[in-house]
This record gives structure tokens, C-alpha cells and sequence, in this order.
């Protein structure tokens, strides 16, 4: 027996000897291996044990335990300290250059020329002290229509072609008719209650349907809505911020220009123009007549308007005390003028030959 417990000691010996100089996990695995392993020292011992009187085997039995639980614990705490040691020499180590560029593996990628151009004008605006808002694209005909001051039997309906998911709103002037939103107006509405007073300053991006498909229209496209209600404001206010929207969109050069037009939710109401940023605004583009503008020097890009007093009574503002306007503008049609685009479903056939160009 003496024997074995000599063994024994020897071997939990030789392990606390090998872990202190062992320098990585390799060392301290190969030394498991050799002394706890199932052909290791250790398993060597218990077999002895074998030859061992009875009487004598409780003993031993309760070193090898001793030494096996030793020896896990070694390995454990040697573990701990090479990892510790490897931190620390990489701390001492030169710096990693974070800034060094990755290689690259993969492309990639971009964002969509649409995703660009509607995050490009929110943010003109969030610069301009507007707040983001966002609403629902399955909507109440009321905050659709009716709010906007567009009842059932409005003609103005027709001049968007709804998708209704429910039409009980059109069916005799009944309530409770469910859409997809045809515009981003039902933002102002909902913002402005949300708010329950002015002042309210809110641009709204958004995803909106029509049914409609050609060329230049498709079922679902983006709008941005804006719009900005509290005491005193005036056209002059509108006008100046899409001025400054225009230039900071298409460039510092880019001139604007209103004319009337009707939107039932707006008094009085206009549609926005810009000059060309094709052919500069002069309708000629290399000895030819510019093709964006055909050749008029002008691109219509967003409708807009003093918020109708109507419009301010339904949200349960006072339309006597407060004033305000707001616009709205078609997100591909942006990005196709900013590009020179002439079909707007390009954007939406997922053809990465057209994608990468941009
Ligand atoms: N909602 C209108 C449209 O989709 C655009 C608009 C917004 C006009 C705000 C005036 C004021 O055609």
C-alpha cells in the first residue's frame, strides 16, 4: 500500500510541478490527459488497487479521490491564469487599429436610391425643428378622408384610387370604412390630436397605396408629409421652408414656384415647383429640349397649402386663434428627378443592375 500512496503523491506532485510551467491550454490538456485520462496515471492506481487487501483499499481509494479533485482544481486555476497572462500581454501589446479598413469578403451593399431619398428629406426637416411621426398604413376612412374635409360623396375622392379593405365608410356616408392609406395627410390628423394643441411641427415618411400602375405610378409608393400648426403662421412661412427644402434637396441654385391648386384639406392650396436640377432650368439640355422637364424649365414636386379651418375643427383646434400649412411629396419621384430616372417601377423590380448603379 505504501507503494500506491507514493504513487500517488508523486503523481499530485508532478501535476502541481507541470501546471505552474505550463504556458498555454495545450500543456495544461496534455497533462489531464496523461495524469486524470483513462489510460492516465490515476486510473493506473485505482487498478492496482486491486491487488491491494480489502482492508487497505478505503485508504487509498479516499487519496485517489484527494489527488483527482487536486489535480481538476490545478487545471482549472491554470486555466485561469494563462488566460489572464494572454489578456495582459495583449494590453501590453501595440493597439489593435480599429480603424484599419476590414477586408472585404462580401459586398457590401447599399440602401435602396428610395430609402436614401426619403431619409435625406426627413432629415432636412428634423434640422428644420420638426419632430418624425409615424401612422399606420391600414387607416380609418376618417383619418383618411372624412377628417381631411373629403366626405363619401366628395368628388376629391376620385382623385385617389383607393384600396378599401373595408368601404362601409363610402356606402351611404356610413362610418367605420378601413383603407390603405392613399397619402400621409392622416398623419396631421392624428399627430394633431395626439398633440391636443399647438404648436405641432411634424414630418411624416411613409409607405401609402394607390391603385394605379404605369410609368410613373405605382400600387404602393412614399410620401413625406409636413406640416407645421400654431398662432400666426402664414404663406410666407410655407413658402420659405420648401424654398429652403428645394435648395437643401437638389442644391443651393434650385428656384421655386407656386401655383394654385386644390386639395380639399387645404385653403388655399398649391402645387410646388421646382426648377429643373436636369437641364438647370433652362429646358435645354445639350442643344436639345430636356426631357425631365420637357422643356419647360419647371418639375412639379409636392402639392401643399394652409392647413383648411375645417380640417383644424375636426382635431378640435380653433381655427380662429391658429393657422398653419402643410405639404406633401412623392418619395420615388424625388429620387427619380435626383437621379434621372424616367420609370418609377425600376425601383421596385429588385433588379440589382439597376440597384448598383446608384
Ligand atoms: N396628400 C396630398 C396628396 O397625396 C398632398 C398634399 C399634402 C397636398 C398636404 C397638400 C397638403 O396628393
Amino acid at each position: 500500500m505504501p507503494d500506491l500512496l507514493a504513487q500517488l503523491e508523486s503523481l499530485a506532485e508532478g501535476a502541481r510541478r507541470a501546471v505552474e510551467a505550463a504556458r498555454d491550454e495545450r500543456a495544461l490538456e496534455d497533462l489531464r490527459v496523461r495524469t486524470l485520462g483513462k489510460k492516465g496515471e490515476l486510473s493506473a492506481v485505482l487498478r492496482g488497487m486491486g491487488q491491494l487487501p480489502p482492508e487497505e483499499r478505503p485508504k487509498v481509494g479516499e487519496v485517489a479521490n484527494r489527488v483527482r479533485d487536486e489535480v481538476e482544481t490545478l487545471l482549472a486555476r491554470g486555466q485561469e491564469r494563462i488566460a489572464r497572462e494572454r489578456l495582459e500581454a495583449d494590453l501590453q501589446g501595440p493597439p489593435i487599429d480599429v480603424t484599419l479598413p476590414g477586408r472585404r469578403l462580401l459586398p457590401r451593399g447599399h440602401r435602396h436610391p428610395v430609402s436614401r431619398a426619403m431619409e435625406d428629406i426627413t432629415s432636412i426637416f428634423v434640422r428644420l425643428g420638426y419632430e418624425v411621426a409615424a401612422g399606420p398604413e391600414i387607416e380609418h376612412d376618417w383619418f383618411n378622408f372624412e377628417a381631411l374635409n373629403i366626405p363619401p360623396d366628395h368628388p376629391a375622392r376620385d382623385m385617389q384610387d383607393t384600396f378599401y379593405v373595408d368601404d362601409a365608410g363610402l356606402r351611404g356616408g356610413g362610418k367605420g370604412g378601413v383603407l390603405l392609406r392613399t397619402h400621409t395627410s392622416p398623419i396631421q390628423i392624428r399627430a394633431m390630436k395626439r398633440a391636443g394643441r399647438p404648436p405641432v411641427r411634424v414630418v411624416a415618411p411613409g409607405r401609402v397605396y394607390r391603385s394605379d400602375y404605369d410609368q410613373t405610378h405605382s400600387p404602393m409608393f412614399h410620401q413625406v408629409e409636413g406640416f407645421a400648426v400654431d398662432q400666426g403662421i402664414t404663406f410666407a412661412d410655407l413658402r420659405g421652408t420648401l424654398a429652403a427644402f428645394a435648395r437643401a434637396f437638389f442644391g443651393p441654385e434650385t428656384r421655386t414656384r407656386f401655383r394654385p391648386s386644390y386639395f380639399p384639406f387645404v385653403e388655399p392650396g398649391a402645387e410646388v415647383d421646382v426648377s429643373c436640377s436636369i437641364c438647370g432650368g433652362t429646358g435645354q439640355k445639350e442643344g436639345r429640349r430636356c426631357g425631365a422637364c420637357k422643356g419647360t424649365g419647371w418639375l412639379e414636386v409636392l402639392g401643399a397649402g394652409m392647413v383648411h379651418p375645417k380640417v383644424l375643427e375636426n382635431v378640435g383646434f380653433e381655427p380662429g386663434k391658429v393657422t398653419g400649412f402643410a405639404f406633401g411629396m412623392g418619395v420615388e419621384r424625388m429620387a427619380m428627378l435626383r437621379h434621372g430616372i424616367d420609370d418609377l417601377r425600376l425601383f421596385f423590380d429588385n433588379d440589382l443592375r439597376f440597384l448598383e448603379q446608384f
